[in-house]
């Protein structure tokens, strides 16, 4: 969703607060905007722009102002248009209080009728701006911030994360959290905050995650005292950094940072002469498969620590229940059939934004898997917080270590893909499926229903799947640039059939298909065409069609098969070498090399993403930010 930055301390902010809102731009990306207090007229100055942020950037170096504190903002609109007035940062009346915002506030409408009826007046649609009108009327009243900020934050209702600068204070900035995530690196005389350290990764290793409910007042000038003056925070810091914030509960009462290493890197960004992000990452998908493969072949006893349970636990589960969105939710559904046929354990899926409104059954010995790639989505973030408060074990999967979600559930899980760029997501999904593979395999050797011998056997079969996905890309690479991509792109809509563990995978392509390319995809599990989808069938809709490796699945989908083709339908078949009946059905063909049966989906991930890509790139689509979306789901 959006993101927020903020710069205080001894150099000018907007060099940083624009390169961070170039690394988190893939949080949102309709508009942004920066503002800072001048110091020569210790003013606040402010610009904004619709858009993506390279607008931003432009209009920027045509107004040469900065300042030593400064905040930034790229939006994924939620209240209002993506306009230009709904753009951040916020004021207030007397454009004295300038907020950046992440997250909703839900009683915003309430708030600002009142604030309206005492005579404020507002410029935009967002919910944002009541931010700073709150603070413009609470200020005065207490004239100090901590105060002030007690009474806000206990107005505001929702989850949010928000960052403010005032004129009346200019060398203060007030950060606050309630469930939305945000961060505070450490420099040396500079404090930089943000909503995923992503944003000054390079700059200091020293972080400090924000508490839930809390809110800290940061600094512009070091403290230059004697170390029996320092705060336990001066103290935790080397001479090479300096922090003067203070840290406080919504109810006021000074909190304890807890530093922490940072262990996130910006590197590994440029695209590799790669034309987009997404190619670049469909191609990493071998090597993230291979990097997750060895992390866990060597993680050894270390697993059960990571994932807070012991050997006996996880042998005795009675059943496994993982929840997620999107691609995540479909790399948990191609793994139900993983921890169902290898492991033995019962596993049902869920979507998070539904799970939480359903009625909750405590089963005993029951493992909740969040699946996440970035590890912030906030309906799966909020379903790890309902189910630790049930007091069941939960285990966060995700691509991100130092994510919210691996630190509210009890363990954690991580895929090895490196930083996911492109908002569709591509060696997420991969390593996702991986390590749920494995892990499947790993909770049935503790079982004693497979041996160690087999286990590496199931590492090997994961490796062979990567060299699959990816050597099926070259094989196709040029028929689908020059000819194929230009005929499918044509349609305006398709059908993605699958079966068994085929039809997850078949509504991940699916979906794949329809945010890059907008060409409305509608996945099916291919015995349902009958019932119904089948009026859909015509020569105007091709239907894409995932096989199985499982000869009795297989033989289902090629009967379904015919009944397109008794249609006059046009089929793209993703069959495996040596499936004649099919492969003689289909109008267009790709063959993939046999692997382990349950790993057909990953052996077909690397093609289907491409093909996707392909038709996305001949439509002229913004394929790495497609539209309305954003990579980093952080509101409801
Ligand atoms: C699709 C895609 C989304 C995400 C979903 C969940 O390509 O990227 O569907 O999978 O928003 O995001 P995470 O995995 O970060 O929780």
């Amino acid at each position: 969703m959006c993101s927020v930055v903020g710069y205080v301390g001894k150099n000018q902010s907007k060099a940083f607060v624009l390169e961070g809102l170039t690394r988190l731009e893939y949080r949102g990306y309709d508009s942004a905007g920066f503002a800072c207090i001048s110091p020569e007229s210790n003013r606040l100055a402010c610009v904004k722009s619709q858009g993506q942020l390279q607008n931003l950037l432009a209009k920027c170096k045509q107004m040469p102002v900065d300042g030593h504190l400064g905040i930034g903002h790229t939006r994924w609109s939620t209240h209002g248009a993506a306009t230009e007035a709904n753009a951040h940062p916020h004021f207030d009346c007397q454009k004295s209080i300038s907020v950046v915002h992440n997250g909703i506030i839900e009683n915003h409408h309430e708030l600002r009728e009142a604030l309206k009826k005492a005579g404020h007046i507002f410029v935009s649609d967002t919910d944002t701006e009541v931010i700073a009108h709150s603070l413009e009327a609470v200020l005065p009243i207490h004239k100090r911030i901590k105060p002030a900020m007690v009474e806000l934050v206990n107005k505001l209702e929702g989850a949010y994360a928000f960052v403010a600068i005032m004129q009346s204070f200019p060398d203060q900035m007030i950060a606050v959290r309630k469930r939305s995530p945000l961060c505070i690196g450490i420099g040396r005389d500079e404090l930089f905050v943000a909503s995923d350290p992503l944003a000054f990764a390079g700059r200091t290793k020293k972080v400090i995650y924000v508490p839930d409910e809390a809110f800290v007042i940061m600094k512009a000038a070091p403290r230059h005292v004697s170390d029996s003056q320092k705060s336990p925070l001066e103290l935790a810091l080397s001479s090479s950094e300096t922090a003067n914030l203070e840290l406080y509960s919504f109810s006021g009462t000074l909190l304890k940072p807890d530093i922490q290493e940072l262990d996130v890197d910006w590197t590994d960004t440029e695209k590799r002469g790669h034309e987009h992000f997404m190619l670049k990452e469909i191609y990493e998908q071998k090597g993230a498969i291979a990097s997750t493969v060895k992390y866990y072949q060597q993680l050894g006893n270390n697993l059960y620590k990571q994932m807070e349970l012991s050997k006996e636990q996880l042998k005795d589960l009675k059943s496994i229940k993982m929840v997620g969105c999107g691609t995540s939710w479909h790399a948990a559904r191609i793994a139900q059939f993983f921890f169902e046929e290898i492991a033995k354990v019962p596993t049902s899926i869920h979507l998070a934004s539904e799970f939480r409104y359903m009625p909750f059954f405590n089963y005993e010995n029951s493992l909740y898997i969040a699946i996440s790639q970035s590890g912030e989505t906030a309906d799966t973030l909020e379903v790890v917080r309902m189910i630790n408060d049930k007091e069941c074990t939960t285990v966060a999967l995700t691509n991100v270590p130092s994510s919210t979600m691996v630190r509210e559930a009890n363990g954690f899980l991580l895929t090895h893909a490196g930083p996911e760029i492109a908002v569709a997501s591509t060696k997420a999904f991969s390593t996702q499926v991986t390590v749920l593979f494995w892990l499947a395999h790993r909770i049935a050797l503790d079982k004693g229903l497979i041996t160690m011998r087999q286990l590496q056997v199931a590492e090997e079969d994961l490796l062979i799947a990567a060299e699959v996905l990816e050597n099926t890309i070259d094989t196709y690479r040029k028929e689908i640039s020059a000819t194929l991509a230009k005929k499918y792109a044509q349609f305006n809509r398709a059908i993605f059939l699958g079966r068994h563990i085929s039809y997850p995978f078949a509504l991940e392509a699916a979906l794949k298909l329809k945010e890059i390319s907008y060409i409305f995809a509608q996945g099916y599990p291919a015995g349902e065409l009958k019932h119904g989808p089948i009026a859909l069938v015509d020569s105007l809709t091709p239907v894409f069609l995932f096989s199985s490796l499982d000869p009795m699945i297989y033989q289902k989908l090629v009967a379904n098969a015919q009944e397109v083709k008794a249609r006059k339908g046009h089929i793209i078949a993703f069959a495996f070498e040596g499936q004649k009946e099919l492969i003689s059905l289909a109008d267009c063909v790709f063959m993939i090399p046999k692997v382990h049966p349950l790993l057909g989906p990953l052996a077909m991930t690397g093609l289907m993403q491409f093909l996707s890509y392909a038709i996305a790139k001949e439509l002229g689509c913004a394929i790495d930010k497609p539209r309305n979306l954003a990579k980093s789901v952080t509101v409801e």
